[in-house]
């Protein structure tokens, strides 16, 4: 960890707090439900250790915000059991309000926008209007959680470290920023995207792009998955506010100030899931049949209309697999509020439905379908058993399902990574095989290729695929941030543009 960042001086301020709320139907009471994500195994840890606190909304909308966050289960042994309630700050917004921001302004205007899909984009003014007015609310969350961690921290020399996360709040940072300035109080704030960021052509579509660009711009260092979206949003800041940029030291000029761009690819607590791995039972289907994988959300980024497609395609031009090979696809329901998601899960259930009907015989199906959560165990049993993870999403900030899958691969010899080269993670991790999703046909051939792999060189693929995810894991990449932000801090902004 970055001496200059001193871990205890941390904020981390994202849409979802690292658990959600629930209320017991039993008792009446609050209670805390725990998020298994990466992100907050690796970064609720610095939180705890360092007395930092997490800004964010608790998943549930309370009659009284001021009924009080409850402790952890005794029991609980997730990352964020030790994050005391006091550490935790909920931002409770009225339920029409956040309806507009959440189901409206980011998951119906950002995220299709961000991933490049503007015909799926609703652009509104009353959406806009919401998100502006909540990123306004969790600023001054924020700056209320600075006030109290530098009252609590006033002998520290640390410089407290505000770091925002994600296309929810993308507006924030300039808020906290103004406001500590007219307090007089030191921060350094960084922001990460978890999603792409996309071209000019398709970003200057959105009508307020320049407030967007300007409230990123708040920030001291803004952080992609990968250098392509660093390029897209530094050429993004030159074209649409003629920002001056240096595109080397990926530097944006902008109201006196420079700020950092850099790509910080996330990565996944790979040790979890080698253990996981180890000890998961056996749950895989018959044991002569080969398990090609998908575990997704259910949205309509990932590309499961055109991976069932490529499977059909598969079993049309390659009848060998008939009765051999299974498509076990995994879709977590998501955003079920939101009309897009809605109109795929009907799309899904007709097309297995035709697929199935169409080459089930008596004593084999070509798809096992589950719409729903697995454990984390059955999870890692599935990564570890399956012969192909096809993972072949349209467009994706990174994708961890291919770093899990890889993680959890200890069977000897191993299985096939496929993955689209419109993820992050197809753009780092090349010894998967490529695969165009929009190209059916192409598809089905890979994923043919990918099935009949001799084992020496599935060996050689897979152990060049795991080595590279031990080392760059979550921790890696927290660190990675400190370190952007702990340099920062060393130069107190000094850096400029030649
Ligand atoms: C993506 C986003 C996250 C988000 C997650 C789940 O990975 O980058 O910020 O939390 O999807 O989506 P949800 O809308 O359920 O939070």
């Amino acid at each position: 960890m970055s001496e200059a960042v001193s871990s205890g001086s941390m904020i981390v301020v994202s849409n979802r707090l690292p658990f959600v709320l629930k209320r017991n139907e039993a008792t009446g009471r609050l209670e805390r439900k725990a998020s298994a994500g990466g992100l907050v195994t690796a970064v609720a840890p610095v939180v705890i250790q360092g007395n930092g606190l997490w800004v964010g909304w608790p998943g549930i909308h309370l009659d009284d915000p001021n009924e009080p966050i409850p402790e952890s289960d005794p029991n609980d042994q997730t990352p964020t059991a030790g994050l005391l309630s006091k550490k935790v700050v909920a931002v409770h917004v009225e339920r029409g309000m956040f309806d507009s921001y959440y189901n409206g302004c980011c998951n119906g205007t950002f995220w299709p926008l961000f991933h490049s899909m503007p015909d799926r984009a609703v652009f509104s003014a009353e959406h806009w209007k919401n998100y502006y007015k909540v990123n306004q609310l969790f600023a001054e969350k924020t700056m209320s959680a600075l006030m109290s961690l530098i009252l609590e921290q006033k002998d520290s020399v640390a410089t407290p470290l505000v770091w925002i996360h994600d296309y929810h709040l993308m507006l924030a940072a300039n808020w906290v920023r103004q406001a500590a300035e007219e307090k007089d109080m030191r921060c350094k704030m960084g922001f990460f995207l978890h999603i792409p960021f996309p071209p000019w052509d398709i970003f200057r579509l959105f009508p307020w792009a320049d407030e967007i660009l300007q409230g990123m711009l708040g920030n001291d260092m803004v952080g992609f998955h990968i250098e392509d979206y660093c390029l897209n949003f530094v050429d993004c800041c030159q074209r649409r506010l003629g920002c001056r940029v240096d595109r080397k030291g990926m530097l944006v000029e902008h109201g006196g100030r420079t700020v950092r761009v850099r790509p910080l690819p996330i990565g996944i607590p790979f040790d979890r899931f080698v253990q996981l791995a180890e000890s998961a039972p056996r749950v895989m289907l018959t044991t002569n049949q080969k398990v090609v994988l998908g575990v997704d959300r259910l949205d309509y980024t990932k590309g499961l209309v055109h991976r069932l497609k490529a499977f059909e395609c598969l079993l049309e031009k390659y009848p060998e697999h008939l009765e051999k090979v299974t498509l076990l696809q995994i879709s977590v329901p998501s955003r079920t509020d939101v009309k897009e998601y809605q109109d795929l899960k009907e799309e899904m259930d007709q097309l297995v439905g035709r697929i199935n009907g169409r080459f089930t015989t008596y004593n084999w199906s070509p798809i096992r379908y589950i719409y729903g959560c697995v454990s984390q165990d059955e999870l890692a049993a599935f990564y570890r058993d399956a012969a192909v993870a096809f993972v072949t999403p349209l467009r994706d900030g990174m994708n961890l399902v291919a770093k899990e899958f890889v993680a959890c691969q200890i069977n000897e010899p191993p299985g096939v990574l496929v993955v689209s080269p419109f993820a992050g993670a197809g753009e780092m991790m090349h010894e998967a095989l490529i695969c165009n999703p929009y190209e059916i046909h192409q598809a089905a051939d890979v994923l043919h290729r990918a099935l009949t792999m001799p084992e020496d060189e599935r060996t050689l693929r897979m152990n060049y695929l795991r080595r590279r995810e031990k080392v760059h894991d979550v921790n890696y990449w927290m660190k990675s941030f400190l370190k952007a932000m702990g340099s920062l801090i060393e130069e107190d902004g000094d850096e400029v543009l030649p």
